[in-house]
C-alpha cells in the first residue's frame, strides 16, 4: 500500500484528536488513551518459541503501528507482535517470563487458565502493577497440557483489544495424548472495534460498552485481517483456537468454498478444551466458543482448494452471516502420511488420559455453593432487552452483533451506570463482598444461575483461576463432552453445574471474561489453604 494513501488517514487522525481535546475544555468528556502512531516502530509479525525447562523468556509490552485493512493504527505488543510470541512448553516446565512494560502505564501479565503459583498469577489480589519502564520475572509452571495464553490483567477492556495476547501451547508428557497430525497451529481471534480514523478510542478512567461489552466490527486472526495458510491435500492440523475477543461468543466451523462461492460446512475434530483433552473426541460443525475459552480442533484438508474458518451468526429468522476468519489454500500435491485416514474414524471410549474418572462420583451430590448472575442498571441507561419478556429456554441469548437499538446505550454504559453482579445465593454477598474459603484438595460443587428475569440477560464467560473445574450439566442435561475447563460461556437463563477441583493454595480470582463486565465490577476472589 503506498504512503500516499496513508496520509490523508493521519491527517483525519489528527483532526478527530483536537476535536475531543477542545470538546473536554468546555464540556468535560472523558480523556482517552493515545491513539497517535507518531514515532511508534512497526509491528512484526507473530514468533514461536520452543521454551524449555528452566529457561527465561524475555517479553516486553509497548505500543506498536500496525496496518490494518490499509489503515495504519496504534495498537499494543509483547515483543512488537500481534498476538505476542507463541511459547511452546512441556508439561511439567517450569520457566521464567521477564516482562518489561514499556507501555506508558500499568500492566500485569496474567498467564490464564495455569495452575501456577499464586503470587505469579498477575491479579491485583497478588501483585503490585508494574510501572512503565519497570520489569517483573513471573515464575511459571505448566502441570496440564494444551492450549493457554497470556494477558494483562490490568484494564484488558483497553490491553488485551488492543492487541496484548499472546498463547503458552503446553505439550503433554502422556505419549498419544493427541492423535499424531500433520501439523499443529494456534489461532488467537479477536475483534476490534474501528471508526472512522482507526480503533474507536478507550477511556482512560475506565471502560465504557459496560453494558454488554464492546463489539468489534474488524475480525483478527493471528492479528491478521485475511489471514492465508498453504495447506497439502490431505494435511490434518490440529488447531489450538482461542477467544481473545472483550465480548463477542465465537460460533466456529470450518467450510470447503465451491467454485461459484458456495460454501459448504464441513466437520471438526473436537479434541480438547481450556486444560486438556475432551473424555471422548467428537465431530461437530459449529462450535461456541465464549471470551477467554480455548478450543482444540482437528481439521481435515481432503480437497484442493480453499476452506475457511468461519464464524457464523445465526440469528432466529434471518439467513446465516458467515465471517471468514482464515483461509487455507488446499495445493493438489497431497501429504503422504496415513493421518488422515485416521481422521473418519472415531472413538468412542472415554478416554483416562482426560484424568476425570474418579471425580465422577461427586457428580451427583447437592451444590456446596451457589451463584446468581445478575446486573444493576441505572435510569440512564436501563432499557429492558424486548427479548427478555419471551426468553427460548434453548437459547443462549448470544448478541452476534452490537444490538441495533442499544448501540448508543451500550456505548454509553461505565462502571458508574451498569453494575454487572456474582451473588452468593447463600448469603446474598456481592461481588467483591463474596469471601470463600476452601481446604486444599476439596471439591467444591458449585451452581451458576445465569438470571433470565434480570434487567438485561445475557451469556457470560465465568473464570477461576488457578484451578481447573468440570461442567458436570447444563439446565440439568448431563455433559456430554467433558473436559477440565477454565473458562465457561453461561447461557442466558442458563443453570450451570460445576465441580471445581481446588487443588491449588492461594488467593484467586473468579470473574466474568468480558472485560467490559470485569472493569464494572463482576468478580470475587477465594481463597484456598
Ligand atoms: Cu484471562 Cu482473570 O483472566
Ligand atoms: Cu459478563
Amino acid at each position: 500500500m503506498s504512503r500516499l494513501f496513508q496520509l490523508p488517514l493521519l491527517a483525519c487522525a489528527a483532526v478527530l484528536f483536537s476535536c475531543r481535546t477542545s470538546d473536554r475544555l468546555v464540556t468535560a468528556a472523558p480523556e482517552y488513551f493515545p491513539t497517535s502512531v507518531e514515532g511508534l516502530e512497526a509491528a512484526v509479525p507473530p514468533s514461536t518459541l520452543e521454551v524449555k525447562d528452566g529457561d527465561t523468556v524475555y517479553l516486553t509490552a509497548s505500543p506498536v503501528r500496525k496496518v490494518l485493512q490499509g489503515r495504519e493504527v496504534r495498537m499494543l505488543a509483547y515483543n512488537r507482535s500481534i498476538p505476542g510470541p507463541t511459547l511452546r512448553v512441556a508439561q511439567g516446565a517450569h520457566i521464567t517470563l521477564r516482562l518489561r512494560n514499556a507501555l506508558g502505564i500499568p500492566t500485569t501479565l496474567h498467564p490464564h487458565g495455569l495452575r501456577l503459583r499464586n503470587g505469579f498469577d498477575g491479579t491485583p489480589d497478588v501483585q503490585k502493577a508494574i510501572q512503565d519502564g519497570d520489569t517483573y520475572d513471573y515464575i511459571l509452571d505448566f502441570p496440564d497440557p494444551g492450549a493457554f495464553w497470556y494477558h494483562p490483567h490490568v484494564r484488558e477492556d483497553y490491553g488485551q483489544a488492543m492487541g496484548l495476547y499472546g498463547n503458552f501451547i503446553v505439550t503433554p508428557v502422556a505419549r498419544n495424548y493427541w492423535r499424531p497430525v500433520d501439523r499443529e497451529m494456534p489461532l488467537m481471534l479477536e475483534d476490534v472495534l474501528m471508526d472512522s480514523a482507526g480503533i474507536a478510542p478507550f477511556r482512560r478512567d475506565g471502560a465504557d460498552h459496560a453494558m454488554m461489552g464492546r463489539f468489534g466490527n474488524l475480525y483478527l486472526a493471528n492479528g491478521d485481517t485475511a489471514l492465508s495458510i498453504r495447506v497439502k491435500r490431505k494435511e490434518v492440523i490440529r488447531l489450538y483456537l482461542t477467544n481473545a475477543c472483550s465480548a463477542r461468543v465465537l460460533n466456529l466451523g470450518l467450510y470447503y468454498q465451491y467454485p461459484d462461492g458456495e460454501l459448504l460446512n464441513r466437520n471438526l475434530r473436537l479434541v480438547g478444551a481450556d486444560m486438556g483433552r475432551f473424555e471422548r473426541d467428537q465431530v461437530s460443525i459449529a462450535e461456541l466458543l465464549g471470551p477467554g475459552e480455548r478450543l482444540v480442533a482437528e481439521a481435515y484438508f481432503d480437497e484442493a482448494g480453499t476452506y475457511f474458518l468461519c464464524h457464523t451468526k445465526e440469528k432466529a429468522g434471518e439467513a446465516q452471516v458467515h465471517v471468514p476468519l482464515a483461509a487455507f489454500e488446499v495445493l493438489p500435491d497431497s501429504v503422504d502420511t496415513p493421518y488422515g485416514d485416521a481422521f473418519q474414524s472415531m472413538d468412542t471410549a472415554a478416554s483416562p488420559l482426560a484424568g476425570i474418572d474418579s471425580f465422577r462420583t461427586e457428580f451427583a451430590r447437592p451444590p456446596d455453593k451457589r451463584l446468581e448472575l445478575d446486573v444493576w442498571m441505572d435510569h440512564s441507561v436501563m432499557q429492558k432487552s424486548s427479548a427478555a419478556d419471551h426468553l427460548d429456554p434453548n437459547d443462549m441469548g448470544i448478541e452476534w452483533d452490537e444490538h441495533p437499538t442499544m448501540g448508543l446505550a451500550n456505548a454509553n454504559s461505565t462502571a458508574e451506570n451498569t453494575r454487572w453482579i456474582i451473588r452468593d445465593a447463600e448469603t446474598g454477598a456481592e461481588n467483591h463482598d463474596i469471601h470463600w474459603t476452601f481446604k486444599r484438595g476439596d471439591h467444591v460443587r458449585i451452581r451458576i444461575y445465569n438470571k433470565a428475569e434480570s434487567m438485561h440477560p445475557m451469556p457470560h464467560p465465568i473464570h477461576f483461576h488457578g484451578q481447573r473445574f468440570l461442567v458436570i450439566s447444563r439446565n440439568g442435561v448431563p455433559n456430554p463432552q467433558l473436559a477440565w475447563k477454565d473458562t465457561y460461556l453461561v447461557g442466558r437463563g442458563e443453570t450451570a453445574e460445576l465441580l471445581l477441583d481446588a487443588a491449588n493454595p492461594g488467593e484467586w480470582m473468579v470473574h466474568c471474561h468480558i472485560g467490559e463486565h470485569m472493569e464494572s465490577m463482576m468478580m470475587f476472589s477465594y481463597r484456598v489453604e
